[in-house]
């Protein structure tokens, strides 16, 4: 027979912004494409893994703006560190490249050509915002508005992120700009249109005659399509960082034109040449991996203009939802907004590539990271379970036998039973379903275990020193085994279990129980524990407190004596609030009181804790408060508990508290009750005191 050599694969994740930092929700997709491509090269596919930095658009030129830098800084910057976590992460491209390269220039340039020419680019005279006071015109993120479908508020001027309906910003009802908060006004110009509406046929029985596509995003797009697809802005006007278009003195694409071209450059990128790359790029099967907030673009418009340029259509578009930590969107007020690089200060890059592949399948729905449960699963599972077992036996082998391992025990059911699972794997590994494969893995290494439990290697070897040998084999044939098995999810641990066992790069065929007369190396500790993860203590217990009454302090032109209600005691404040607050102003104002402080005496009058107030620099002063919480409510900084220690004056003046945007922060943490967030009065900007 014979045999056909198979397509190569092309495998993409989303290009990320060159204008941040990568966060742990960024990583859920690059961690998932990334074993899935492991995967892939481990049983021996012709896999390229391509990706680049998405350096365009507007956002990217007023950030640099801003800091008074040029763009090609700024994305220099976010070039070098976006490789860094990756590396760090051990996601490995077979190319990353920028979207800022000429050979995505001349893609995009060859793109916007042929549907020229096709006749499906126009020119049209359209609306757009602009604002005067910032002298531009203002891109989809810039302004926001109501939704002009579902009147949600504050959406952006391109999509909305409640009924994910796409729209121009001209569109946005009640609009202003984000960067002055001025209204804009609209303004008459002129923009390339491309005929997305003449392809809807097309589209519409490519996204039907997929197998591939889940069935829920299939849904999604093909009711877009049945509600009438419109014709697409492909330009916009300078100020842009971005490529111009030919023969325009003022024009860009728009960012998300020459985005997924991205794709085709940095396989260019891999193929270090342009001319091979479309020839390459038809021969092959196209796999996408999106999160759902981009399906738009990857469903519509990117097979859209694939088409109409003649360029092979994707052959998969893998989707996954959102990351939420703690069920939660991820917060900066919350603690729980972790960039790549914070994550690592705390745990390691296999520690939340093992969690992901738990919770990842091929479903849409959001996944979460959950931080006790992260913790169980690394030291009960990766630690004890996997981990242990492999140390275990190679220690044993070590100890006992001077790391040789001479023959197997030819365990027919055992052998029958993991080979089952190896086969359930490989399907898993190959549908997407990360979680399941994790679950037979762990079931394996439970085998292994529970053979060498049941077994008493360690009592046997003084009666039957051959069939100790025996038992040892099967479980480093075990062990060598889940080196493979979890390889594409843990690359390291995989070879660091491999070079213990002085092997090395294997490969999925090299799945097997013929390993014998073979000597070992050394054993290592594989996994490192995560700690408990401690509840961090903020130095001080903050509490809501109401003012019941204000009176004049008899030695002081300065302060006052307030009595104040904590729920379930009453205590005595003396406050320096004479100059900023009239009596009445104050009585009956829910105030935010520090009541670990050490009791002191203020002009022989005993103040019981303090009061908490903002200062800014032209001397304004006002309270901490809060509208809806109750006397003796508890106030806390994210999810930071209050201490009880008490605390002194001094200490507590060495505590970095702020006033921003008029809420109360510490080290990123919002101050906040568990009903709402304490806000001050009128200062904005300041310190807290
Ligand atoms: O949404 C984003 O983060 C985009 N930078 C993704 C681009 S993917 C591709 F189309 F370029
Ligand atoms: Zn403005």
């Amino acid at each position: 027979m014979i045999k056909f050599k198979e397509k190569k694969i092309i495998i993409t994740s989303a290009l990320p912004y060159a204008n941040g930092p990568l966060h742990v929700g960024h990583l859920v997709e690059y961690i998932q494409t990334d074993i899935f491509v492991r995967f892939l090269k481990l049983i021996g596919k012709d896999v390229v893994y391509c990706c680049a930095d998405d350096t365009h658009g507007a956002p990217i030129e007023i950030k640099a703006d801003e800091l008074g830098i040029k763009p090609e800084q700024l994305i220099a910057k976010f070039f070098k560190e976006h490789q860094e976590d990756f590396k760090n992460f051990h996601i490995e491209f077979d190319s990353y490249y920028t979207t800022n390269s000429k050979e995505n220039k001349y893609f995009s340039d060859l793109f916007f050509e042929r549907l020229k020419k096709k006749r499906l680019i126009y020119k049209k005279e359209i609306e757009v915002t602009y604002c005067e006071y910032c002298k531009r015109t203002l891109p989809d993120r810039y302004v926001k508005g109501k939704c002009p479908k579902c009147n949600a508020p504050n959406q952006y001027g391109d999509v909305c992120e409640v009924c994910n309906a796409t729209y121009e910003t001209v569109d946005l009802i009640e609009p202003y700009c984000v960067i002055c908060r001025n209204k804009p006004i609209r303004k008459k110009s002129e923009h390339y249109f491309f005929k997305l509406s003449s392809l809807s046929d097309k589209l519409e029985k490519y996204i039907n005659g997929n197998k591939n596509f889940q069935q829920e995003i299939k849904n999604f797009v093909l009711n877009w399509i049945k509600e009438g697809l419109e014709d697409w802005n492909i330009s916009r006007d300078g100020p842009y960082f971005g490529f111009k278009i030919p023969n325009e003195k003022n024009k860009y694409y728009y960012v998300w034109l020459d985005a997924p071209i991205g794709y085709i450059s940095s396989l260019a990128n891999y193929l270090k040449s342009t001319k091979k790359t479309e020839k390459i790029w038809n021969e092959s099967k196209i796999i996408h991996f999106i999160g759902k907030d981009i399906t738009y673009f990857h469903f519509l418009f990117w097979p859209a203009m694939l088409y109409a340029a003649g360029f092979n259509l994707p052959e998969s578009i893998i989707v996954h939802g959102f990351l939420t930590v703690n069920n939660e969107k991820m917060s900066k007020s919350r603690g729980t907004f972790f960039t790549a690089k914070d994550f690592l200060q705390k745990y390691e890059a296999e520690h939340l590539r093992y969690y992901y592949a738990n919770v990842l399948s091929k479903k849409l729905a959001d996944i979460d990271l959950n931080l006790n449960e992260f913790r169980d699963r690394i030291n009960n599972e990766l630690a004890g379970n996997l981990g242990n077992f492999c140390y275990r036996i190679i220690s044993f082998v070590n100890k006992n036998f001077d790391g040789k391992v001479k023959d197997i025990d030819k365990n027919n059911e055992i052998i029958n039973e993991i080979n089952n699972k190896i086969k359930n794997i490989e399907k898993y590994y190959n549908d997407l379903n990360f979680n399941s494969a994790v679950n037979e893995i762990l079931l394996i290494s439970d085998i292994g275990n529970k053979y060498f439990q049941k077994n008493e290697p360690w009592a046997l070897i003084k009666k039957d020193k051959n069939r100790v040998h025996k038992i040892c084999g099967l479980c480093v044939n075990i062990a060598k085994n889940l080196s493979i098995l979890i390889n594409p999810i843990l690359p390291k641990f995989s070879e660091n279990l491999q070079k213990q066992l002085k092997l090395k790069n294997l490969k999925w065929k090299d799945i097997d129980f013929k390993l014998k007369n073979h000597k070992i190396g050394k054993e290592k500790i594989l996994v490192k524990k995560v700690e408990e993860i401690k509840e961090e203590l903020f130095p001080l217990n903050l509490k809501v407190a109401e003012i019941i009454e204000v009176k004049e302090h008899p030695n002081a032109d300065k302060l006052y004596v307030l009595q104040i209600n904590l729920g379930k005691e009453k205590r005595q404040l003396v406050a320096g609030l004479k100059d900023y607050y009239s009596k009445n102003e104050l009585k009956n104002k829910k105030i935010i009181v520090v009541t670990n402080l050490k009791h002191a005496k203020l002009r022989g009058i005993e103040s019981q804790g303090m009061l908490l107030a903002g200062e800014d620099k032209e001397g304004h002063v006002g309270v901490l408060t809060v509208k809806g919480a109750k006397a003796g409510d508890v106030v806390n900084f994210g999810n930071l508990k209050n201490s009880n220690k008490e605390i002194s004056f001094e200490n507590f003046r060495k505590l970095k508290i702020v006033v921003k945007e008029s809420k109360v922060v510490s080290n990123d943490l919002e101050l906040k009750t568990n009903k709402e967030t304490v806000s001050v009065e009128k200062v904005t900007e300041g310190k807290v005191r």
